[in-house]
């Protein structure tokens, strides 16, 4: 007779054989027949999953554990015993590689059970072990400089202009507050000003910020990428012009607090230690404090700082009780964690929007607002303005208009796969005489470096005017 339990496919039956596993070998002498059987378990489905060819990610993202990007069922949601363990351990990211072996996941096991801090790399370690199948780590938070190294094939394709502008004032302002100089006001202004009366009124940049972005992972251009979100959904829940501006300003300097943190903190690619978790959760405290004392801010600028790390229903961080964010703090922790997902991170490429989307579904209720994420997903849709697709019938094409209400079917500049010479337009909402769409859209691609995105976007724009 068969039992309810975890799907063979599910990640989540990686994690509790891994933590089971962790458990048993620090507890029981090496040896035991009980270790051997977990063992077995958890090599047979880490096989399983690995059996479709491509290396095996789990993550842990606030909670929530995916699989390659994606949430995954509701069955798999929370053991929050196994999921606290893991947080506990600094771990959020597992990758398995093809060829793994039952000595290294035996190792890996024994490893976390007595990990302690320690200054060499966790990968550095797990290879002294002989563990070269897994890597674990946390998802590296965005910030300075670790990117150009990360990154060296980033597209050298020219920026919108006033997103160029925008990032540029932004690294100014960012680079003057990190050598402890007071915030300029005035210049912030500016950037707000910039940002909602030009950028976001720019289909090229609005491309270069919606889609894909493996190019950019400074704190800089995710508070800018963040500010431009919040707008768009500011906009689509029907705030006023003035109350945009505070939105505007206080998306800009949500993650301020960084500045104050140690930069190897903040780019230490391993395992943290609590007290190195603490110090990178102090940035929302320590950002609400340089706010606070900064002349000239509307009062929900620290606010904001302060509360977007928290969940709607109070999770999260600092611990403020059961407080509930303000909205505009609930506005700013959707964008921040859309920006978050589809910018790089540390080893794997961005998670593509329609993934990105799909997360943020799972998250909303507990963590964030079901009613901000429905609007943010139905206005920055899964396949947003400068996505690059692959159609169901092997057409290539970048999305160059979204349609209200048709989330999943965009309008593209269709392209030959291999010149991307410009082919002609096409609207993917259109439906046959069965009713039913004549296109669907199966997969994000890397925008190609010889793709003229800004040229297609500008062309559409000035078109629809
Ligand atoms: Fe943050």
């Amino acid at each position: 007779m068969t039992t309810a339990a975890t799907p063979v496919h599910s990640p989540l039956a990686v994690l509790k054989g891994l933590a089971s596993l962790r458990r048993l070998s620090g507890t029981y002498p090496a040896g035991h027949p009980i270790i051997g059987q977990r063992l077995q378990e958890l090599s047979d489905t880490i096989a399983e999953l690995l059996s479709a060819g491509s290396p095996l990610c789990v993550e842990v993202i606030q909670g929530n554990v995916l699989l390659e990007g994606v949430a995954t069922s509701a069955e798999t949601q929370a053991d929050e015993q196994l999921l606290s363990q893991l947080a506990a351990l600094g771990i959020d990211s597992i990758h398995i590689r093809e060829g793994v072996e039952r000595q290294e996941l035996l190792t890996l096991a024994e490893f976390l059970w007595h990990h302690t801090d320690s200054d060499e790399s966790v990968t550095a370690q797990l290879l002294a072990r002989s563990v070269r199948h897994v890597s674990l780590g946390r998802l590296v938070p965005l910030d300075t400089r670790w990117r150009v190294q990360q990154w060296p094939d980033a597209p050298t394709g020219q920026l919108d202009p006033d997103y160029a502008e925008s990032l540029a004032r932004a690294q100014q302002t960012w680079e003057d507050t990190v050598a402890g100089k007071p915030l300029d006001v005035v210049s912030v202004r500016e950037l707000v000003q910039l940002l909602i009366h030009k950028v976001a009124k720019s289909n090229a940049a609005l491309g270069q910020i919606l889609a894909v972005k493996n190019y950019e992972n400074l704190t800089y251009c995710h508070s800018v990428n963040v500010s431009i979100l919040s707008l768009l959904l500011g906009k689509r829940v029907g705030l006023d012009e003035a109350t945009m501006a505070v939105l505007v300003e206080a998306a800009l300097l949500h993650d301020v607090g960084k500045t104050r943190i140690p930069l190897e903190i903040i780019q230490k690619p391993g395992l943290l230690d609590k007290n190195e978790r603490r110090t990178i959760e102090s940035h929302t405290t320590l950002g609400a404090e340089i706010l606070v004392q900064t002349e000239g801010l509307h009062p929900l600028t620290p606010t904001v700082a302060l509360e977007h790390h928290r969940g709607v229903k109070g999770i999260g961080y600092p611990d403020l009780g059961n407080a509930v964010p303000h909205p505009m703090s609930q506005i700013v922790s959707v964008a921040d964690i859309y920006e978050a997902l589809t910018g790089a991170r540390c080893y794997q490429h961005p998670t593509p929007p329609e993934r990105a989307c799909l997360i943020l579904a799972r998250m909303a209720g507990d963590k964030l607002n079901t009613g901000l994420v429905k609007t943010f997903v139905n206005a920055i849709t899964f396949f947003p303005l400068g996505s690059f697709v692959r159609t169901d019938r092997n057409e290539f094409g970048l999305v160059i208009q979204t349609t209200l209400g048709e989330p999943l079917h965009p309008v593209l500049a269709l392209v030959d796969g291999d010149t991307h010479e410009f082919l002609g337009q096409v609207d993917t909402a259109e439906r046959g005489l069965s009713g039913s769409y004549t296109r669907h859209i199966s997969q994000t691609l890397q925008v190609p470096d010889t793709l003229d995105v800004r040229r297609l976007l500008d062309a559409q724009q000035a078109a629809a005017l």
